[in-house]
């Protein structure tokens, strides 16, 4: 018989089952809540709060600034990078970390289109995450750059002979869509352009392989399914081959071949470490580094499978138990899914409201897209069940309706 995802005792069966079961308790969780927002902002693992206590109480309090030699603070942008290499599909010393995305971005994409000169387009699609599309527009503006906006259904039908670089977000942060990334890829090097990849809503939980795609470069950010922290820094990948070329335009000394040299003019480190700025945020970086902590020892196929059958279970559970009172807007077939399910309903922001009153985290995109992500580390198959059993109360009980929750916060 096959198994009823509707069935708390077969969500529990399937928890059991998890090879990624024992993960959930190096979180500590508030009690009773179902957090599905971690698209959003990852839960802490417990290690984090217990690495910062002692870096600012050692590394920095006693080790003050001897800590950038004893514990070794200037590598430790590598050393993250490395730990988040696996993930990506990576070699180790080609993954960078230390600014925001938005500011990764801008010096990825400058760099990429500085690599076809000759060419003067940057292809990005419209519904992308919108600082993606701004500081695309940016880099087009400082580059004599034009921007060519792409359908989504098919970004492969702009690319032409003036396409410098194709540049797409893997899975869209409203709909948890996903982009086809080595087919892509494939399609933008056919054209001669470059594929740039923002990897923020895949890391994490939608293991991605950049370096079998033959992808040329990529970014993301380390807040959502890696759980760095609110505004963690971002990490940045350059296919190996184009390194030595590679000329990102914020050229500060953290990024020089020799920092402490202290010499007049610019020279480049070696590979991605050129991609370094200014000073690398150390407390931010220790943070992201317990964080990666709890990925130690996972395989990037479990937590693929962990995520769709979360997803899957939300899926059915929503078309069993609530019908046509929403839409979903995520895409069914694995290949075209990411992490996360959104609904679209007309009252998506009070819906959000009175779920997370009934203790169930998820957010809101604007104009009417309720959003939930399946943090494969720490959600279970029971919060899935818990979860769509309190939609259904919300909506049979009209709580999404309530004036109170109609009223707008800053961050929805
Ligand atoms: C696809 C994508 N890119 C970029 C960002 C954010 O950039 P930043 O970390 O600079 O705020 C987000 C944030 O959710 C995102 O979803």
């Amino acid at each position: 018989m096959t198994p009823d995802p509707c069935d708390r005792a077969e969500a529990e069966a399937a928890d059991a089952r998890s090879p990624l079961r024992h993960r959930r308790d190096l979180f500590d969780l508030p009690e009773g809540l179902v957090y599905l927002d971690g698209n959003s902002l990852g839960a802490p693992p417990r290690s984090v709060a217990t690495r910062l206590q002692q870096v600012v109480a050692s590394e920095w309090g006693q080790g003050l600034i001897s800590s950038w030699n004893t514990a070794d603070w200037v590598g430790l942008s590598r050393r993250v990078g490395d730990r988040i290499a696996p993930l990506l599909g990576a070699a180790p010393g080609d993954v960078h970390v230390g600014d925001s995305t938005s500011v990764t971005l801008f010096k990825s994409l400058v760099a990429a289109c500085r690599l076809r000169p000759d060419r003067r387009v940057l292809v990005i699609e419209p519904s992308t995450f919108p600082t993606d599309a701004y500081v695309a527009a940016g880099v087009a503006r400082l580059l004599g750059l034009e921007v060519r906006w792409c359908d989504p259904a098919d970004p492969a039908a702009s690319l032409d002979e003036d396409v410098a670089v194709l540049a797409l977000t893997h899975v869209d942060f409203r709909t948890g869509a996903m982009f086809d990334l080595p087919g892509l890829t494939a399609a933008a090097h056919g054209a001669g352009a470059l594929a740039h990849w923002d990897l923020c809503h895949s890391t994490g939980a939608v293991p991605v392989d950049l370096a079998s795609a033959h992808a040329d470069a990529a970014v993301g950010c380390t807040y959502k399914y890696l759980n760095g922290g609110p505004g963690s820094p971002a990490f940045a990948w350059v296919h190996p081959g184009h390194q030595a070329a590679w000329d990102q335009p914020v050229t500060g000394w953290f990024g020089h071949a020799q920092p402490f040299a202290m010499e007049r003019d610019y020279a480049p480190a070696e590979g991605v470490a050129k991609m370094a700025s200014g000073t690398p945020p150390v407390l931010a970086l220790s943070a992201l580094d317990a964080a990666l902590d709890a990925f130690d020892g996972v395989r990037p196929e479990d937590l693929r499978a962990e995520s769709l059958a979360l997803t899957d279970r939300f899926l059915a559970l929503v078309d069993e138990r609530l019908g046509a009172a929403v839409e979903v807007v995520t895409p069914r077939e694995h290949a075209r899914r990411g992490s996360q399910v959104s609904l679209r309903h007309p009252e998506a922001y009070g819906l959000v409201q009175a779920l997370i009153a009934r203790g169930v985290v998820g957010d809101f995109r604007t104009p009417d897209v309720a959003r939930f992500g399946f943090a494969p580390l720490y959600v279970r198959h029971v919060d899935v069940v818990a979860a769509v059993e309190r939609l259904v109360e919300v909506l049979d009980a009209g709580e999404h309706l309530r004036p109170d929750y109609a009223v707008r916060q800053a961050v929805t």
